[in-house]
């Protein structure tokens, strides 16, 4: 594995995300939508950086299933635990690639009449894009290469590495 990004890099990042977000929601109630299960440690080192006006709810698609290229096609495998209705949301997710689980998403939670709907990713591919999205906090732009670690799996593998890894054919 070739490490691509470090983990002192990622907590740098994170850092700066939260202090953006901070500024811009000031003392608003903010729900942070965690995409299951990539963004789990995204979520959790941006959370702590925010204030106390923050709560947290978690929602799972899948599109990959165990294989490097997405299927095409979101299913919700968990929805949230409550409304949404009327509250300022983030929607926290570890990679936008062809864009598609964000965009269902965003149709999706649009439906449910969320007072402000936005997106922070840590990571972004702006190569692999088959849908145009929109993205309102990033950290990093990346290579079309397939990528593990803090979060990010390959069948279910490797989310718990610190940093981020491209993950070879060898690997
Ligand atoms: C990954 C990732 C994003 C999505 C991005 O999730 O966490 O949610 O794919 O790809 P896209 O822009 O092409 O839609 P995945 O479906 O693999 O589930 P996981 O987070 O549980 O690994």
């Amino acid at each position: 594995m070739e490490i691509l990004i470090s983990e002192s890099d990622i907590a740098a990042k994170v850092a700066e995300l939260a202090e953006t977000i901070r500024k811009d929601y000031g003392l608003a109630d903010l729900v942070l939508v965690g995409i299951l299960k990539g963004s789990i440690f995204f979520l959790s080192d941006l959370a702590k950086h925010l204030g106390v006006n923050v709560t947290m709810d978690f929602i799972q698609t899948s599109s990959y299933a165990g294989e490097k290229s997405s299927s095409g096609v979101v299913q919700i495998r968990k929805d949230l635990d409550s409304s949404i209705e009327g509250k300022h949301v983030l929607l926290v997710e570890d990679i936008i690639d062809t864009g598609l689980t964000l965009n269902h998403l965003r149709e999706l939670l649009e439906t449910r009449k969320p007072a402000s709907l936005k997106v922070v990713s840590l990571l972004s591919k702006p190569g692999a894009r088959k849908h145009e999205t929109q993205i309102d906090y990033l950290g990093f732009e990346i290579p079309e290469k397939f990528v593990v670690g803090y979060g990010l799996d390959y069948a279910e593998r490797y989310r718990n590495l610190p940093f981020i890894a491209v993950l070879t054919d060898e690997a």
